[in-house]
């Protein structure tokens, strides 16, 4: 029989402590919640109160239900009030020092049989248990931000960790609605070792000044479907405490350079800009402590940016693959001309083209006159000579670099002067393309995010002779689609490749480590994280050889050591397991 835990401590009500003492007691346990001083117990309960006022306010809990949630918890400072709990949670900041001070203190205040527990993200439980003279009894209990709605936990257990005590403390997760994924005890656990990577890259690229904040949120959640962008996550995870997580996991998971903090996040933190907590941090917000986002001078105004926009009606699309068909069917939807140049001519897309609509590219217009119309405004050609009236190309062959090259100088010769020239390739740098031709200065890419129908970004990518006009052609272009778009330069990956395809790798490198499976890997994102889709779920949907050109291209631009291909992915692209399209990937998919 499992332990029944009656009665809990949580030590620390800041961001994470005060959403675990709310997880807690909205299951019916009774919780001791300890600060260091009066002032920090009465922002702990403020939090609180916040989060169930609001919870009330959204119909998720009842008025009663809020007022007996608030009966459960003892607010106390210091210490001492945890002499008669069943478990303390711990959630002070992320030091290592403190969090030893504080389990030696508890161990000494506590009663005999109560189980210790950190929430750290990143510091060694074992280095933490070691404190106490009860390590068989100290866990991790990990919780994710923001503890109430997010549903997995991260079991911690440590070499001397008694099995009964993780048991009980696993059922505990159950009782308390969520997800408990056990692990052993490795800087960053699993969720952590993956998410603050990509945070401390997307830090990166904003202060490269490669994309504007905005921008960089914008793309993974319109692009990736993520519940937040990386900046706003960091705001709400506190830049003090992404700071000692990224330093952690780099001095003590193997100096992986793409955990060396950012040198901006140390600057935010040493300026006081701790995100959400204090106010301010990549964005600013109306008071400390709330999620209102207001106006700054970086907010960008709405400006008039169309020098000289060309009118588009007539689109040309190069290519007899999905993205193709996919673009073809979303321009005509939209009610331009479009001209279909593939390989094998109508046999090769038309069926997809009509499926796309079919699928909800006109999701908007569900009415089948509707998609009737659009393949109307389509006519599928088999040479180049019949794009020579198109105001925008639209190129999607996904070739080798030659035929891609070869094909923009045929563009060139075919195409009217001051059209557009896009490429959608996501491999090849934008530049080579368009000296490949003699008008540099309008050729760019288009990278739509995939599936296209799902996805409402799409990245205008500049190279260094792009024009102004060009690129607010482009913009006009896919506004009219009902596309947000993100100017970025030319750079490997653009923005929202350069940053899944990282991750998705550091993922199979846990995965090639042993450390944990596919599932608990898959869990850890989905259920810790709010990401619609697990690393290797994504990958196999889309394809392990994507994923590793994708892969190898940003390691040939960059020659970053942590951004080599995992072998593991390598291997199962030569082994022909290439994802759900192939039947097998990381999972065996049948019935396809
Ligand atoms: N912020 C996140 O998104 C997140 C997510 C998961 C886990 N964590 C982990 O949770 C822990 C807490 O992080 P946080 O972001 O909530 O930090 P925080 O700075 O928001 O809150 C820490 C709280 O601990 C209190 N505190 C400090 N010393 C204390 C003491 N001696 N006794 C009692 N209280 C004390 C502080 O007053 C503060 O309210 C860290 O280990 C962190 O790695 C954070």
């Amino acid at each position: 029989m499992a332990r029944e835990f009656t009665r809990v401590g949580v030590v620390g009500l800041g961001t994470m402590g005060a959403g675990i003492v709310e997880v807690f007691a909205r299951n019916g346990v009774d919780v001791v919640a300890v600060e260091i001083s009066p002032d920090a117990l009465a922002r702990g309960r403020a939090t609180l109160a916040r989060s169930t006022d609001r919870a009330v306010a959204r119909g998720r809990l009842a008025g009663a239900e809020r007022d007996a949630l608030h009966a459960r918890v003892d607010f106390q400072v210091g210490l001492d009030a945890l002499h008669a709990v069943d478990l303390v949670v711990e959630a002070v900041p992320e030091r290592l020092d403190l969090k030893r001070r504080i389990f030696a203190e508890l161990d000494r205040i506590c009663r005999p049989d109560t189980i210790l527990a950190t929430n750290t993200s990143s510091l060694g439980v074992t280095d933490i248990a070691v404190a106490t003279g009860r390590p068989q009894q100290v866990v991790g209990l990990h919780f994710f931000n923001p503890a109430p709605v997010m549903k997995l936990v991260e079991v911690v257990r440590t070499v001397v960790t008694a099995a009964d005590v993780v048991d009980d403390v696993e059922a505990l997760c159950t009782r308390l609605g969520k997800v408990g994924v056990t692990i052993d005890d490795r800087a960053g656990f699993i969720a952590n070792a993956l998410l603050f990577g990509y945070l401390n890259q997307a830090v990166s690229l904003f202060e490269a000044r490669h994309v504007t904040r905005e921008d960089l949120d914008a793309a993974m959640t319109l692009g990736c479907g993520l519940p937040m962008g990386p900046l706003a996550l960091l705001d709400l995870i506190g830049l003090d405490t992404a700071y000692e997580i990224l330093n952690t996991m780099y001095r003590h998971g193997g100096r992986n350079r793409r955990h060396a903090p950012a040198p901006l996040i140390r600057q935010m933190v040493t300026a006081g800009l701790l995100g959400r907590k204090t106010g301010r941090g990549f964005y600013t917000y109306d008071k400390p402590g709330s999620a209102q986002v207001v106006p700054d001078p970086a907010t960008p105004t709405a400006v008039d940016d169309a020098p000289g926009t060309t009118a588009v009606t007539r689109v040309g699309v190069v290519g007899s693959g999905t993205t193709a068909a996919d673009l073809a069917a979303v321009f005509a939807a939209a009610g331009h001309q479009v001209v279909v140049v593939g390989a094998d001519g109508p046999a090769g897309t038309a069926g997809a083209v009509r499926t796309a609509l079919d699928e909800g590219v006109t999701r908007d217009d569900p009415d089948p006159s509707g998609r009737d119309a659009a393949l109307a405004r389509i006519t599928w050609a088999d040479a180049l000579e019949q794009l020579a009236d198109v105001d925008l190309v639209l190129e999607a062959t996904a070739g080798e670099p030659d035929t891609t090259r070869t094909l923009f100088a045929r563009l060139d010769e075919v195409c009217k002067p001051g059209v557009v020239l896009a490429t959608t390739t996501s491999t090849l740098p934008v530049i080579e393309l368009a000296m490949a031709t003699r008008r540099p200065a309008d050729v760019l890419g288009l990278h739509f995010c995939t599936p296209v129908r799902a996805r409402t970004l799409v990245e205008v990518v500049t190279t260094v002779r792009t024009s102004p006009e060009a690129t607010a052609t482009a913009r006009a272009v896919c506004a009219a689609l009902g596309r947000t778009t993100l100017v970025c330069d030319d750079r490997a990956g653009f923005v929202v490749d350069a940053l899944l395809f990282p991750y998705l790798n550091d993922a199979v490198q846990m995965l090639a480590a042993g450390y944990a499976g596919v599932d608990d890997i898959d869990h850890a994102m989905t259920l810790g994280c709010g990401y619609p889709t697990g690393p290797f779920a994504l990958l196999d949907a889309i394809g392990l050889d994507v994923a590793l050109a994708v892969q190898r291209a940003l390691y040939r631009e960059s020659r970053e050591p942590g951004l080599a291909p995992a072998p593991l992915l390598h291997h199962l692209v030569t082994a022909g397991h290439l994802g759900r399209a192939a039947g097998r990937g990381f999972r065996e998919h049948t019935g396809r």
